[in-house]
C-alpha cells in the first residue's frame, strides 16, 4: 500500500501578518524584518550559537534537519549569504534547492510570476530563502506561501535582518554586551539594508550611540533618522571623516550600493568616498575598537588591515554567520527550542 504523507500540510500561520513577533518562539514563522524581535528573541538565538560552533566542527553532519529541504532563491547575487545558509542547512544534515539568478536559469525568465515561483518551491522543500531587488518583496512571497516560512535574505536596500543577526552576535561575542556602545556605520546608510537592520537591531538596547558616516547624498533618510531616534538611538550625522570619534567601541564600513543608482555618474562620484586605511585606524580607533564589513570589501578596506587583530570582518564575522543561520534555521524548522 502507498501511504503518502505531506511533509507540509498545516497552514504556517492563523494571523495572517508577515511581520508577527517572535515572541519567544521562531517556530514556522517568517523572518522578515528585525523589527520581529525582541531582546528576549535575541538572547534565545545566542544561547543556541556555541552549540552550533561545535556541530560545525564535527566531522559528520548533524542530523537536526535530516529530511528537511530548503530553497535558496537569489535574484540578486551573494557570496556569504548563500553559502553560509546552504552550509548552516547541510552542517545539519538537511538538503538545499538552489536556484541562483532564476530570472536567466528558472521559468522567471519564461516570465513566470513570482506567486507561482513561490507556490512552486513550498510545494517542494520546509523554508523559502529569498533574495530581491525590490524591497518587500520578502513580505509579498511570505504572503503568498501558505505552509512554508520566507527567509528575508536581503531585500532592495529595505533590511537584511539574518545579517543583523549575525553582526549582533559577532558583537555581543566581542563585547558580551549589546548596549551602551558607541559605533561608527561608514559608506552607504542610505542604501545598505545591513545598516538598517542593524540599526534596529541595536535599537532594542539602551545608551547606543551611531556615527553616521557617508558623503551628503548618501546619508540616512529623514523617515529612518526620525525612526531610529524615536527607538532611542543616539544619531550623529557626520560627512567628514576627522569628525569620528576616538575609540569608538564597533567600526561598521560599507559598500557604496552601486546597484541602487540609476546614475552612475552619480555613482562614480561618490564611490570610493571612506577608505578604511592603517593611517585612519591609528588616527581614531581604539585598543577594544572592533572593524567589520558585512562585504564585499569593494572600494573601502585597505588590505593592509586585514592582519590587524581588530579586524573582524574576514574572521569571526564570517563563521558568525553560519553559525547564527544553523541555529535560525534549527529553531524556524522547530527542532531546537
Ligand atoms: C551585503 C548585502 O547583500 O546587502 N552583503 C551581504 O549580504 N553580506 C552587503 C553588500 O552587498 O554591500
Amino acid at each position: 500500500m502507498l501511504i503518502l504523507v505531506f511533509r507540509n500540510n498545516i497552514p504556517k500561520t492563523m494571523s495572517g501578518n508577515s511581520f508577527t513577533k517572535i515572541n519567544g518562539d521562531f517556530k514556522h514563522k517568517d523572518i522578515l524584518s528585525l523589527s520581529q524581535f525582541s531582546t528576549s528573541d535575541l538572547t534565545l538565538l545566542f544561547k543556541h550559537i556555541p552549540t552550533m560552533k561545535v556541530l560545525a566542527a564535527n566531522a559528520k553532519p548533524s542530523e537536526l534537519l535530516a529530511g528537511n529541504i530548503v530553497t535558496l532563491l537569489f535574484y540578486e547575487p551573494s557570496s556569504r549569504t548563500f553559502g553560509s545558509f546552504g552550509a548552516a542547512v547541510k552542517q545539519l544534515g538537511g538538503q538545499t534547492i538552489d536556484i541562483i539568478n532564476p530570472q536567466q536559469f528558472s521559468s522567471v525568465a519564461k516570465g513566470e510570476n513570482l506567486e507561482d515561483t513561490i507556490r512552486v518551491f513550498e510545494a517542494y522543500g520546509d523554508a523559502i530563502v529569498i533574495r530581491h531587488p525590490e524591497v518587500g518583496t520578502a513580505q509579498r512571497a511570505a504572503n503568498i506561501a501558505q505552509f512554508v516560512p520566507v527567509l528575508n535574505a536581503g531585500d532592495g536596500n529595505g533590511e537584511h535582518p539574518t545579517q543583523a543577526l549575525l553582526d549582533l552576535y559577532t558583537i555581543y561575542e566581542k563585547f558580551n554586551r549589546l548596549d551602551n556602545l558607541t559605533c561608527v556605520f561608514a559608506g552607504d546608510p542610505l542604501n545598505s539594508r545591513t545598516i538598517h537592520s542593524l540599526m534596529d537591531g541595536l535599537s532594542l538596547y539602551n545608551g547606543n550611540t551611531i556615527y553616521l558616516l557617508s558623503p551628503k547624498e548618501l546619508q540616512l533618510s529623514q523617515n529612518d533618522i526620525t525612526k531610529f531616534t524615536k527607538k532611542g538611538l543616539k544619531l550623529h550625522i557626520i560627512n567628514n571623516g576627522k569628525d569620528m570619534p576616538k575609540t569608538a567601541d564597533v567600526w561598521y564600513w560599507t559598500r557604496v550600493q552601486k546597484e541602487r543608482f540609476t546614475d552612475l555618474k552619480a555613482y562614480d562620484k561618490v564611490k570610493d568616498s571612506f577608505y578604511l586605511t592603517k593611517e585612519l585606524v591609528s588616527q581614531f580607533a581604539g585598543k577594544d575598537t572592533i572593524f567589520m564589513d558585512p562585504l564585499p570589501r569593494v572600494g573601502k578596506i585597505d588590505m593592509l588591515v586585514d592582519e590587524d587583530p581588530r579586524s573582524e570582518y574576514l574572521r569571526s564575522q564570517i563563521r558568525n554567520g553560519m553559525y547564527v543561520r544553523m541555529a535560525l534555521m534549527a529553531l524556524v524548522l522547530g527542532k531546537i527550542k
